[in-house]
C-alpha cells in the first residue's frame, strides 16, 4: 500500500474536464524532465536517484551511523534549507516529535546552522554539555554563512572537549565531491566526507547522504526509505494523469492557481508533520516562487490550528486551497476514559472512543467545512506512517514540484532570489568586494 491522491472533494472548484485538458501541458512537462531538455535540468539526478544511487556510499552511511550510535549521545546536524529539513522531517515524522526524550537507545539529534540566534546556539551547546558529541556538516556549496558560523562554534567546542585529533575523528562532512571550502577543509583536517551529487540540488537531495546519514543515525531503516523511493519512482514515472497522482497534483494545482487560489495550505492532523510542513514550504517556495508567480506555500497543523488559522481559512480571502496529509492508521492509538469522575464536560458521546476515530471526525468534519466555505480541499491518502510511506511520500512531492513548476513555467532547480539578503547581509558585514553597496546601504538604514 503506498499513498494516494483523493481529489474526490474538488468537484464544485476543478471539471474532470479540467484536468483532462492539461494533458498536453503535463506532456510537455514530463518530456522536458525525461529529456533533460527544460530549464535546470542539469540538476534533474534526483529523479532516478531511488534506482541510481551510489551503494557502496549507501554502504558506508550505514557503517558510519553506527558508529556514531555507539560513540555519541548526541549528533549535532548543522546545516540549512535542503541541508537539514529534509533529514529533520523524516525523523520527526517517522519517530515522532519527542524522540529526543523517548528513544533512549538512539542518539539525540539537534540541529544548528539553520539561524543566527546566540540563544538558540548557545542552548544546544547547553545541551551538549557532559555528552558524547558528533558533528555533521552538511552544505553542498560549503559558502553559506549559517553553517559555517555553527561549525566554528561546535567544532570548537568538540576540539577543546576531545582535542584536535579526537574531534577530527567525530566531524563528518556531507557536501560538494570538489568543489567549495568545506571540501577543502574537509581534506585538510581529514574529516570523513559523503557526497552530494552534482546534479541534485539541495531541497531535492533527502535520499542522498544529507538526509540519509541522520535518518540512519536516529535508528530510521533507511532501507525501507529508498525502497518506498523506489516504488514512488516507478509509480510516477507515467506520463498518465489517471494513474499518476503527482502530475494530477501538479496539474490540479496549476489550474487552481490560474483561478486565483494562490495561496496552497498544507495540511496534517498531527504535530509530527510540523517539520514535513516547513520542508513542503521550502521545497514549492523555493522552486516555484520566482518571476512575479508561484502558489505561496503556507501550513497548518491542526486540530491545534483550527483554534487560530481556522477562522480566516474558513471565512477569509478565497484565495487558498488545501492539501491534507491524511494518514489511515497511527502508530499507538489511546483509548478516552469514559467520564466516570463526572467532570461534567458533557461530552458522554466520547466515552471509550479511540483519539484516532475523534480526530479522523475533525479532518472529517473541517475539509467540508473548508468545501463548503470555498476552500477547495483534496488529500494525499497515506496508509501508515513509516520509513517506506515516508520515503514513498517525498518522491511524491519532489516529482510533483518539477512538473509543477515547468507547468507554471518556471525553473524549478535554481533559487536566484536567495542571493537578495545574502547580498546585502555581506555587504554590511563589510566583505571585500561589497564595499559600494554597503555604502548605499547604510544611507538607507534606519539609524
Ligand atoms: O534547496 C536549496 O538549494 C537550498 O535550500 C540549500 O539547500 C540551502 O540554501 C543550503 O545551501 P548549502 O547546502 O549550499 O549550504
Amino acid at each position: 500500500m503506498a499513498i494516494k491522491l483523493n481529489d474526490s472533494r474538488l468537484a464544485p472548484f476543478v471539471g474532470k474536464n479540467e484536468v483532462q485538458e492539461m494533458t498536453a501541458l503535463v506532456k510537455c512537462a514530463h518530456d522536458l524532465i525525461e529529456n533533460k531538455e527544460g530549464a535546470g535540468s542539469d540538476f534533474t539526478g534526483f529523479i532516478n536517484l531511488p534506482r541510481d544511487y551510489d551503494r557502496e556510499e549507501f554502504e558506508d552511511i550505514k557503517k558510519t551511523a553506527e558508529k556514531i550510535r555507539s560513540d555519541s549521545d548526541v549528533l549535532v546536524v548543522i546545516g540549512i534549507g535542503g541541508s537539514y529539513l529534509g533529514a529533520r522531517s523524516a525523523i520527526e515524522c517517522v519517530k515522532g516529535i519527542f524522540h529526543n526524550d523517548l528513544n533512549l537507545e538512539d542518539p539525540q539529534i539537534y540541529y544548528v546552522g539553520n539561524n543566527m540566534s546566540a540563544d538558540y546556539v548557545n542552548d544546544i551547546l547547553a545541551l551538549c554539555e557532559g555528552k558524547e558529541v558528533s558533528l555533521n556538516v552538511i552544505s553542498k556549496s560549503g559558502t553559506t554563512a549559517e553553517p559555517a558560523i555553527a561549525f566554528r562554534i561546535f567544532r570548537k567546542m568538540l576540539e577543546e572537549k576531545y582535542g584536535k585529533e579526537e574531534a577530527a575523528k567525530r566531524i563528518y562532512c556531507t557536501t560538494d565531491k570538489s568543489r567549495g571550502a568545506l571540501r577543502a577543509t574537509c581534506e585538510k583536517n581529514g574529516y570523513k566526507t559523503f557526497v552530494i551529487p552534482d546534479d541534485v540540488g539541495g531541497r531535492y537531495s533527502s535520499f542522498t547522504p544529507v538526509g540519509l546519514l541522520p535518518m540512519a543515525v536516529a535508528g530510521m531503516d533507511i532501507d525501507a526509505v529508498m525502497s518506498g523511493a523506489f516504488d514512488a519512482m516507478k509509480d510516477f514515472s507515467v506520463c498518465d494523469l489517471e494513474k499518476n497522482a503527482a502530475y494530477r497534483y501538479a496539474a490540479i494545482r496549476n489550474i487552481l492557481y490560474n483561478k486565483g487560489k494562490t495561496i496552497e495550505m498544507y495540511t496534517s492532523y498531527d504535530p509530527r508533520f510540523t517539520s514535513l510542513n516547513e520542508w513542503l514550504k521550502q521545497l514549492y517556495g523555493e522552486s516555484e516562487g520566482k518571476d512575479q508567480k508561484g502558489i505561496f506555500p503556507a501550513s497548518v497543523v491542526n486540530s491545534t490550528d483550527l483554534h487560530s488559522l481556522g477562522q480566516y481559512i474558513q471565512e477569509g480571502r478565497r484565495d487558498m486551497f488545501e492539501s491534507v496529509i491524511h494518514v489511515a492508521k497511527v502508530q499507538n492509538d489511546i483509548t478516552i476514559p469514559d467520564d466516570d469522575a463526572e467532570s461534567g464536560d458533557g461530552m458522554f458521546f466520547l466515552d471509550s472512543r479511540k483519539l484516532s476515530f475523534v480526530n479522523e471526525k475533525a479532518y472529517q468534519g473541517t475539509v467540508l467545512a473548508h468545501t463548503d466555505g470555498g476552500v477547495p480541499s483534496l488529500s494525499i491518502e497515506m496508509p501508515e506512517i513509516n520509513e517506506y510511506e515516508y520515503g514513498y511520500l517525498i518522491y511524491f512531492f519532489e516529482k510533483a514540484c518539477a512538473i509543477s513548476g515547468y507547468l507554471l513555467g518556471v525553473n524549478p532547480f535554481n533559487q536566484p532570489g536567495v542571493e537578495g539578503y545574502k547580498n546585502n547581509m555581506y555587504a554590511l558585514l563589510g566583505k571585500p568586494g561589497y564595499e559600494d553597496l554597503a555604502k548605499e546601504l547604510e544611507a538607507r538604514i534606519d539609524k
